[in-house]
Order: C-alpha cells, then structure tokens, then sequence
C-alpha cells in the first residue's frame, strides 16, 4: 500500500523573468506506514517535493495521490481541512508559537479541531510524555534548547494522530548528537503509531535510520531504495 503516489510530477517557479525548474517529471511512490528519507544536497528539490506532498503547494503538470485521494483538483479549502486533520508538520526551524508553553503548543491543533478539554488534557499529557518533556509542559520555546524546541514540534505534528508526518530537515540546526536523538525518537513514534513518516535530510549519518531512501538532485529522483536498517518483507529468507 501506498501512502502517496506522484506520476510525472513537475513544479517550477518564477524567478523575475526566468522559469527556475525545481522539481522535473518525478514519479514516485512512498509506501505507508515506513519511515523514508528524502536526501539530496541543498538546492535538490526537497521543499519543493515536501510542499507538494503535504498540499501546501500544487504541481504544475503529473499526478499527486495521496492515501489513494487525487487530492491535486481540490479547493483550497478543502485542502487546508485535509492538510488539518490527515498530515503533520516538522520544520527545520521548529515554528513553535513563542508565546505559548510547550503544552500550549502541542494543544493547539486539538482547540482548531474542537476536541473537548479532558480529551485534550489527556492526549497532551500522553504525547510530551511520549517525548520526553513531561517536566516541561510550562516552559516557552525561548525556555528551551533546540533538541527540546524540536520534541514539542514533534508531539505538536503528532497530537491528531494524522496518517503522514513530513519533516523538512528537522535536524538541520540541531548538533550531530541531538540530531540523532531527534532521528531514533521520530523512527520510535513512527513504528509504535504505524505512521508514514517522511523527513529530509542532507546527513548521510541519519539516513541509515530509514527504511526506505530516496535520492533526489536537480529536481530528478535518483536511487529509490530499502536501506539496511529496512525490515524484510515477510516471507524473504534471511
Ligand atoms: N520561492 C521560490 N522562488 C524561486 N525559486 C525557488 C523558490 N523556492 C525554491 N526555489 C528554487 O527551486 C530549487 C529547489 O529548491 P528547494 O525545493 O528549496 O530545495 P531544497 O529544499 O532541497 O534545498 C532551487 O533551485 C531553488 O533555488
Ligand atoms: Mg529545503
């Protein structure tokens, strides 16, 4: 099964004048409930292709599925209430409100969707908990260190259990050894949720997490590819 399909899927945009081409003719396919890495060299694509994904942009030409939905024709307001409750978000620069607490942060998407306040109390508890920040619930983001910054974004984009988590570069501003601890608990949360789990990374240390690497350059998908950390598929001899 597949968590999302793209065939033939370009996207450009306008420089002034010139018609930069930032993703060329990709066709791809992400299976469910793995943990993928999307690598590639700054300037590759990868926003471009997270933002794609994640319905915050629409391709130029090719197909987009996304859990089986040709979601490319929608409105933009259905997009937004799709993007709302089926996908989360991980930023580089975490993008955590600097104003609210950790809790408030990871309560946020709960209060948009309408979840009723002992449901949010418990769901809230349980996901900085899950981690790690159960003594940090009251703390702001200028409160915390990056790696911390990084965990609450994590619980934020987790809290409405949504089918597919994308990460662009979370570990980009983090050092090597928080970084790491960033990759093992996201790879943890995405095997105990049985989420899709998308991140992109330009730290071949990181890639060895994965189960699945993609390689992107120029806008083009290179290798597509189990890597060792992968579980075989059931039934292959070991
Ligand atoms: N808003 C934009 N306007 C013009 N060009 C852009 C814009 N965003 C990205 N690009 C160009 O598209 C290409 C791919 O960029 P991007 O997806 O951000 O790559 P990556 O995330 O791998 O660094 C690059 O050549 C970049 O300069
Ligand atoms: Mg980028």
């Amino acid at each position: 099964m597949n968590a999302v399909e793209l065939s033939h899927v370009s996207k450009h945009y306008l420089l002034g004048a010139e018609r930069v081409a930032a993703i060329s003719d990709v066709t791809l396919r992400i299976r469910a409930q793995r943990f993928t890495v999307l690598a590639g060299p700054s300037g590759s694509g990868k926003s471009t292709l997270l933002n794609l994904i994640g319905c915050i942009d629409r391709p130029d030409a090719g197909h987009l599925l996304i859990g089986g939905k040709t979601v490319q024709d929608w409105t933009d307001a259905d997009l937004t209430a799709f993007r709302a409750s089926h996908i989360g978000f991980i930023f580089q620069n975490f993008n955590l409100l600097p104003v609210l607490t950790a809790w408030e942060n990871v309560e946020y998407p709960l209060l948009l969707a309408g979840t009723p306040a002992t449901e949010r109390r418990r769901r809230v508890s349980e996901m900085l908990d899950a981690v790690g920040l159960a003594d940090k619930a009251r703390h702001r983001p200028n409160q915390l260190s990056g790696g911390q910054c990084q965990r609450v974004a994590i619980a934020r984009a987790l809290i409405h259990q949504p089918q597919l988590i994308l990460a662009d570069e979370p570990t980009a501003n983090l050092d090597s050894q928080t970084a790491t601890g960033i990759v093992s608990l996201m790879r943890d949360l995405q095997k105990q949720r049985h989420t899709t789990f998308v991140f992109s990374s330009h730290d071949p240390m990181l890639m060895s997490h994965a189960d699945d690497l993609v390689q992107i350059r120029d806008g083009r998908i290179g290798l597509v590819a189990p890597t060792m950390a992968s579980e075989p598929a059931t039934g292959t001899p070991q």
